[in-house]
């Protein structure tokens, strides 16, 4: 087979927060289909990176206290480290702040405006800086129409695009490229959004600095999608005269798949498309966009703070848990839910149990009957037949060509159940033939197939492994030693088939490679959630004011935290705030910033677990008049449960907490209204 190109790519993820597994899955979605690709022989390239311009990143390392280049540099180096971390196998990593980007993406705007796509106008409507995007509609105090946070008014004199003119050309190349937008529903959805007819863009803003300079005009900077979308093509040489980067980019350029979240469809499969037949650059080949992992029923967001971060599952699991987890639990291209029980759950039935157990079995019945060498299979037993001890070489093929189908049609729950399925087939396939009863014959007939039992279930391991390894690469990795095969990286994805398997060959050391998981597993995840929660700093998500509209300017720029979005009064009375005093505290052992509280609230008195430590001594609390939320769900931390929160100011950069406090002699049990 003749080596083929595949260029992969993540959306570039904003710096403004910290990384989650909503993060997560898009990257390792992507390792797999990398790694598969590598094994397959193609010529991979493999890039993430992060997007460190505009507004919404300018205002999170205000609020922070941060310049935005030290800022953007130290989230950048987080995402770098969480993949890193778990294994990804990125070739390439791009921030938007490094000089070749700045260049590639001026050159772009240069080439537009040669083009004659570019024109200055002035401009009036509603910006979503959260989403960094134009509203359609332009009446004051709009919603967002992706995230439904209140719009700022803009009003500049910008540079604009002409995407009214590319309606058309757009339309006629969906429709000449039907392979373009997957799944279909988003594809439909981008042409009937194309067909209701397309508003010129504006690409610079001049109200802020942290952006890219517009060239010859240095008061504007580009707009942060366009900026962010030339990523794709400056990773790999666009902009750039040297001739060895020219070669790169006529090599790589069109990307093969550009992955991402639903949410920000729009921007790849329109004004990206648009952007490029303007400047007359080739398409990318494919853009597929994935639904969104929810936690709690709702979007998990870095706003709404319901997220679970991937370290924690890593920590206690393993990054194979996570992998395995999210490609076989969520249907591809729609959302899927994460919880910590469905997580332990599906590790346990199909990790622990499933693989792990039949790599146990086979690998140490080889080292107990054969001296850990595979046996061959006995002629007369060969290939498909009637004797129990006869294993049919067709369901291993179909194993490997449905995978392979699905895998590659990016239905990988689909691809993880057909392989989990060959696995029962192989399970059954040794309940029946009872190879410990069989070891304990001295038969000729018994010991014939024993070894053929034993070399087909070896070589359905080795298929399974091989298979199943972009997704579960270090678990199969480690499989694959066991087996005695070496190293994996040269496992040959064409060539795959049944019958490989070297008689003779000499297993390694085995070790269970997925030990079960207990309930304190889903206990311990949840604990550091909790935990890391209250002891962040105050999030740093800028979210539009809630007096909307404002004109653009009037917008913090003292760096203070913006205000969370508007509630009305009946949201507001659902929070019960209390008065109470502090009866005991003491410090939470192994926690350094727990304290474990009784409070006496009038009628009543409860246990509180309160992330304060580093700031007030324990003896120091108590007698103290408190605020406390009254109504809060209760919950544990390091298994001590918390009946409410105590109320407290958070300040500074590490968010150090100062409770809340009265002047007056204030009775417990009052309510804060
Ligand atoms: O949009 N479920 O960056 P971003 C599934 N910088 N995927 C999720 C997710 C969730 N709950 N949360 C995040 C941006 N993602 C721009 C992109 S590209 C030129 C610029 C994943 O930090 C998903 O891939 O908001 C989503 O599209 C992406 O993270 C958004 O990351
Ligand atoms: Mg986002």
């Amino acid at each position: 087979m003749s080596q083929q190109k595949f260029y992969i790519t993540t959306p570039i993820y904003y710096v403004n927060a910290r990384p989650h597994i909503g993060h997560t899955y898009t990257t390792v979605v992507c390792d797999a289909l990398a790694r598969r690709h590598r094994m397959l022989g193609d010529d991979t390239l493999f890039l993430t990176g992060t997007d460190e311009h505009g507004q919404k990143i300018e205002r999170s390392a205000a609020a922070n206290g941060k310049s935005p280049q030290q800022f953007t540099d130290e989230v950048s180096a987080e995402f770098r480290g969480l993949w890193d971390r778990l294994g990804i196998s990125y070739d390439q990593f791009i921030r938007t702040t490094s000089p070749e980007h700045k260049r590639g993406v001026q050159e772009m705007f240069l080439l537009l405006q040669e083009k004659g796509y570019i024109y200055k106008g002035s401009y009036t409507g509603q910006y979503c800086v959260f989403d960094e995007l134009y509203a359609d509609d332009n009446t004051p105090g709009t919603p967002c129409p992706v995230c439904g946070r209140p719009t700022e008014t803009v009003q500049e004199e910008n540079y604009f695009f002409k995407l009214s003119s590319m309606a058309e050309p757009l339309l006629k190349y969906y429709e000449e490229h039907p392979e373009l937008i997957y799944p279909e529903t988003r594809r439909n959805e981008v042409i009937a959004f194309v067909k209701s007819g397309l508003r010129d863009l504006s690409i610079s803003r001049t109200t802020f600095k942290w952006g890219i300079p517009v060239p010859n005009d240095p008061a504007h900077v580009i707009y942060v999608w366009l900026d962010a979308l030339c990523n794709y093509a400056t990773a790999v040489g666009f902009g750039s005269d040297d001739a060895k980067d020219k070669a790169r980019y006529d090599h790589y350029w069109p990307a093969s798949v550009h992955m991402i979240g639903k949410e920000i469809v729009r921007f790849h499969c329109v004004y990206w498309p648009a952007f490029l037949l303007a400047a007359g650059l080739p398409l990318p080949e494919k853009i597929v966009a994935h639904g969104w992992l929810l936690f709690e029923e709702s979007k998990m967001s870095k706003s709404r703070g319901n997220i679970v971060r991937s370290e924690t599952i890593l920590d206690v699991l393993g990054a194979d848990a996570l992998r395995y987890f999210l490609f076989r639990e969520i249907p591809f291209g729609q959302d899927g839910s994460f919880s910590f029980d469905a997580l332990v759950q599906r590790y346990n039935s199909d990790l622990a149990n499933g693989l792990g157990n039949l790599a146990s079995r086979t690998l140490s019945m080889i080292h107990r009957y054969f001296e850990g060498a595979v046996p061959e299979a006995a002629a007369k037993f060969a290939g498909a037949g009637e004797d129990t001890a006869c294993f049919d070489p067709k369901t291993a093929e179909a194993a490997i060509a449905g995978f392979s189908q699905k895998f590659d049609e990016f239905n990988f729950n689909g691809a993880l159940v057909d392989l989990w399925s060959f696995m029962a087939t192989v399970d059954d396939y040794i309940t029946k033939n009872t190879p410990w009863k069989l070891a304990s014959s001295a038969e000729p007939e018994a010991q014939e197939k024993l070894r053929t039992v034993l070399y087909n279930c070896a070589e359905a391991l080795r298929i399974i492994t091989v298979l199943a390894h972009p997704v579960i690469p270090d678990s199969t990795k480690k499989i694959y030693t066991q087996l005695g095969l070496g190293d994996m990286a040269k496992a040959d994805l064409n060539s795959l088939a049944w019958g490989q398997f070297q008689t003779g060959t000499r297993l390694g050391t085995v070790e269970a490679v997925f030990p079960r998981a207990d309930k304190s597993a889903i206990e311990r995840m949840q604990q550091m959630e909790e935990e890391r929660k209250i002891a962040a700093a105050p999030a740093a998500e800028p979210s539009a004011p809630n007096t909307a509209p404002v004109v653009e300017g009037a917008a913090p720029a003292d760096g203070h935290m913006p205000l969370a979005p508007q509630i009305t009064i009946d949201d507001f009375v659902k929070i019960d705030l209390r008065v109470a005093t502090v009866l005991t505290a003491e410090k939470v052992e192994k926690a350094d910033k727990l304290i474990r509280l009784t409070v006496d609230l009038g009628f009543e008195q409860r246990q509180i677990v309160a992330g304060i430590a580093k700031a007030y001594a324990p003896e120091t609390l108590v007698g103290r008049k408190v605020v406390i939320v009254a109504n809060l769900a209760p919950r544990k931390l390091r298994g001590i449960e918390s009946n409410g929160m105590i109320v407290a100011a958070s300040f500074g950069e590490h968010g150090t907490p100062a409770l809340a406090s009265f002047l007056e002699e204030v009775p417990n049990g009052s309510r804060l209204k």
